[in-house]
């Protein structure tokens, strides 16, 4: 039996991630190892609780005793980081949780990784590591900055973040390759666009655009709308994390994309459209600071390489979506009001 340790593993991603790898390797054991942010609930994992082979464990990636124990009570075999601070607008108001979580967060879980993984422990210089073992860094396509009207990210595309949320994730695709260069530490980064699917929180474009359609509030779009992000469904996602994790090569980045450009706006009028809301809620405010204009995303490597194509159609996607969350109206008000995340939170920490 693997055992996975998933960190923010009650986030948007995350909690969809585990569902999936739960599902396809029921032999697998997870821990989910989540401080429970505003953006973390574990609401998202209510229908898995009860499994034997899942865990969850309250805690903060920068907390080297906490990871430490982590490690040694579940004997962890690979690591797939999604702890993170997310949000680009949270980053322009207050950068500096975004460096501590994600920068030192991720070096915190890298060191006591090497250690813990290391063929022999009494030996500083041991490149050596156990057998089956791997680091998964999940980053973000935004670390390559913003493109003109044409082009693609490659894996070689050089980084150059323009946010405090970007910059962090950059930082962060350094140190793990930093580990791995240096310590020999076995790794793979994943660099994917934007997702959308199932319990996101509703501050990102989509959700947000929903839940004001519900209601009836005005759907701010930042500048003139027509910025382009390649959206992915969040299980596609999955199963290119899962086929990098099984089958990527060490030490390799990989793209992740849907090969699904679309203006900003665009996706707010198809909101609009399907929830028959008029499009005078449309509200034109003041642009993003650093706003980039265009991500998209060549898969070439991922395609070629472990067999990973996108499954999703958008236009099913984003319906299905749009109805996940007009379907779970109960999910919406307790993650707004935080009421539910307080009570798991008191329940937790109690239990431990
Ligand atoms: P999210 O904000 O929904 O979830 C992040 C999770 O991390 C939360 O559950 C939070 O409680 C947890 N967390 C935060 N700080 C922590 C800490 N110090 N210790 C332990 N847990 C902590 O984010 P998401 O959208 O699910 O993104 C997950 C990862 O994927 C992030 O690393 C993000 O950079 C990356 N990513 C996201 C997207 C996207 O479109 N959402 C795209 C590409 C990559
Ligand atoms: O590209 C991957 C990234 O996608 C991830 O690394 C991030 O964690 C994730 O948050 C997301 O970043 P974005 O900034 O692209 O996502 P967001 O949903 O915040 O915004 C999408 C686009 O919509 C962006 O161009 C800004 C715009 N926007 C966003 C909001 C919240 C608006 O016009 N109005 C809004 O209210």
């Amino acid at each position: 039996m693997k055992t996975l340790l998933v960190t923010g593993g009650a986030g948007f991603i995350g909690s969809n991630f585990i569902k999936y790898i739960l599902n396809k390797y029921p032999d697998y054991k997870v821990v989910n190892y989540d401080i429970l942010t505003y953006a973390g609930n574990i609401m998202n994992l209510q229908d898995i609780e009860s499994f034997d082979n899942y865990v969850f464990v309250k805690g903060d990636i920068r907390n080297r005793e906490a990871v430490n124990q982590v490690f040694k009570s579940f004997d962890v075999d690979m690591v797939i980081n999604f702890a993170a601070e997310s949000h680009v607008d949270r980053s322009i108001e207050d950068p500096e949780i975004f460096l501590k979580t994600n920068v030192l967060g991720t070096q915190v879980l890298l060191d006591i990784a090497k250690e813990y993984w290391k063929s022999n422990k009494n030996d500083k210089y041991c490149k050596e590591f156990k057998e089956g073992v791997k680091f998964l860094q999940v980053s973000t396509d935004e670390v390559y900055g913003s493109l003109g009207e044409t082009g693609f990210f490659k894996e070689t595309t050089p980084l150059m973040p323009n946010s405090p949320y970007s910059a962090s994730k950059a930082s962060a695709d350094m140190i793990v390759r930093a580990y791995h260069e240096t310590f020999g530490i076995p790794v793979n980064i994943t660099r994917c666009s934007n997702n959308y699917g199932p319990y996101q929180f509703p501050e990102k474009l989509i959700p947000l655009m929903i839940i004001n359609c519900i209601d009836g509030k005005d759907l701010p779009v930042y500048g003139d709308g027509m910025q382009i992000r390649d959206w992915l469904h969040v299980s596609d996602h999955c199963s290119a994390i899962d086929a990098v994790l099984h089958d990527g090569k060490i030490g390799e980045v990989y793209n992740v994309g849907g090969n699904n450009e679309k203006a900003n706006v665009e996706i707010v009028k198809k909101i609009l459209n399907y929830t028959g809301k008029s499009e005078d809620l449309i509200k034109y405010v003041k642009d993003r600071l650093g706003h980039d204009r265009r991500y998209a995303i060549d898969n070439t490597k991922i395609s070629r390489e472990l067999g990973w194509n996108p499954l999703y159609v958008f236009e099913d996607g984003i319906e299905e979506t749009i109805q996940w969350y007009l379907s779970n109206s109960e999910w919406l008000l307790n993650v707004l009001s935080g009421d539910y995340v307080k009570y798991y939170e008191k329940m937790y920490d109690e239990s431990m």
